[in-house]
């Protein structure tokens, strides 16, 4: 059995993105859905092409939610149209299957008569894609800053004047407006997505994209992740689990945290301790990682994620459970969670260092809140499981440095597009 069907990589990502803002997945679906019907019209390509462009339509605003306060669409996608894209295109190109594919997104609002300034295989997705958004926004928020007459003034000057036409082929053929009008085009959508049978690289691509892409918002945070993971998966291993089990524990630690998607900034990057209020509010975040994963993935990964933050001596939460009720794979996400917020800088903490961190896990196990078994394992290989660690960490924490600077200097180079 695999970790999550095909299906339900699409119904995570709605799910999970929606929580943090159901305008931004809807115009994305409705997007990504217009983009397919035309490409659909052409007839020109594969199921795993028009799967991939589908998913790039849907996913193709991405970038914001690297914003802290996304509010109105109409607010992100006639301001700062270069910051979202250059995110977008960085997430997809280095934290999702499709990288070969992200400049589609890049240049998803350069406007039609600029394109002779650029160079891309993908110049018809692109074009059809701008427009495909543009009609999302076109109809649904024609009052804001789009004049009534959008389409027959600024043709060939801010859209494809050949993809308005491809639109209206495609719109009497299969009649896309009638179908948005209801929900027939979501079920339509989730029919193309999941008669692909996406490879289990392609779903585990589409998972670390999402948990990256949400962990983007708060440094600390994906830099634990990744720790997190890293730490579980060596103790996993030291302990002997393997197979399915140990994929289990890699996906549990992946998705561990995915719920602090929904827990304010302020919180998650906050310098002194927590008030009691505060707390409370960051404690949410695994329930809302069960309410994410609930139906979705594997029962024993989803087990696995939600019950991290429990007590072998039942005090922990949120459900209080008891050594006898906690499997291995979870009293080793447990430790893992621990060790990674030790070792780790965080906004509150310095790093602190290995006697330290040693004396805390070490009085954990005896006082009966972790797992002695596993704390006594990672005493044994602690200074390996920290150098294994922090010679992978290039690989993972390297790669969110890397696309910070990219994004910088991508900016720098993005200004002349700007009006
Ligand atoms: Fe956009
Ligand atoms: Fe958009
Ligand atoms: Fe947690």
């Amino acid at each position: 059995m695999s970790v999550i069907s095909s299906e339900n990589v699409n119904a995570i990502i709605r799910k999970t993105l929606s929580l943090v803002n159901p305008k931004i997945i809807a115009h994305g679906e409705i997007t990504g859905y217009i983009l397919y019907k035309m490409l659909e019209y052409e007839n020109l390509y594969s199921e795993q092409e028009l799967v991939d462009y589908t998913m790039l339509g849907i996913l193709h605003d991405i970038g914001i939610y690297k914003e802290e306060n996304v509010k109105d669409v109409v607010d992100f996608e006639t301001k700062n149209l270069w910051t979202h894209s250059i995110y977008g295109f960085l997430f997809l190109k280095y934290l999702s299957p499709m990288g070969e594919k992200a400049e589609i997104v890049l240049y998803h609002h350069l406007d039609f008569n600029r394109y002779p300034l650029i160079n891309s295989k993908y110049m018809h997705i692109i074009e059809c894609l701008n427009l495909a958004d543009k009609m999302d926004t076109f109809m649904h928020m024609k009052n804001a800053e789009m004049p009534p007459d959008y389409f027959s003034r600024y043709r060939d000057i801010a859209f494809s004047g050949r993809a308005l036409d491809l639109f209206f082929r495609a719109e009497r053929v299969f009649h896309i407006t009638e179908k948005l009008a209801g929900d027939a085009y979501q079920e339509e959508l989730n029919r193309l997505l999941s008669k692909q049978v996406f490879s289990e690289k392609y779903k585990k691509g589409f998972l670390e994209m999402l948990v990256y892409t949400i962990d983007f918002r708060s440094e600390h945070t994906v830099v634990h992740t990744m720790s997190t993971v890293n730490f579980a998966e060596q103790l996993g291993r030291l302990m002997r689990i393997s197979g399915v089990e140990l994929r289990n524990l890699y996906y549990g630690a992946l998705l561990h945290d995915i719920g602090k998607l929904c827990i304010p900034l302020n919180i998650l990057e906050s310098s002194g301790r927590l008030s009691e209020e505060e707390m409370k509010v960051m404690k949410a975040h695994v329930r809302i990682t069960e309410m994410i994963l609930e139906g979705i993935v594997d029962d024993d990964v989803l087990q696995i994620a939600v019950r991290h933050h429990e007590k072998l001596d039942g005090s922990g939460y949120h459900k209080g459970l008891t050594e006898a009720e906690l499997t291995l794979p979870q009293q080793i996400v447990a430790v893992a969670d621990i060790l990674s917020a030790l070792y780790g800088k965080r906004s509150y903490k310095e790093a602190f260092d290995s006697e330290k961190i040693k004396a805390i896990l070490n009085s954990d196990a005896s006082n009966h809140k972790i797992s002695q078994k596993v704390v006594d394992c990672l005493m044994m290989n602690y200074d390996s499981v920290i150098a294994n660690y922090e010679a992978k960490k290039e690989a993972t924490v390297g790669l969110y440095l890397k696309i910070k600077e990219q994004y910088t200097e991508m900016s720098k180079m993005f200004e002349k597009f700007n009006r």
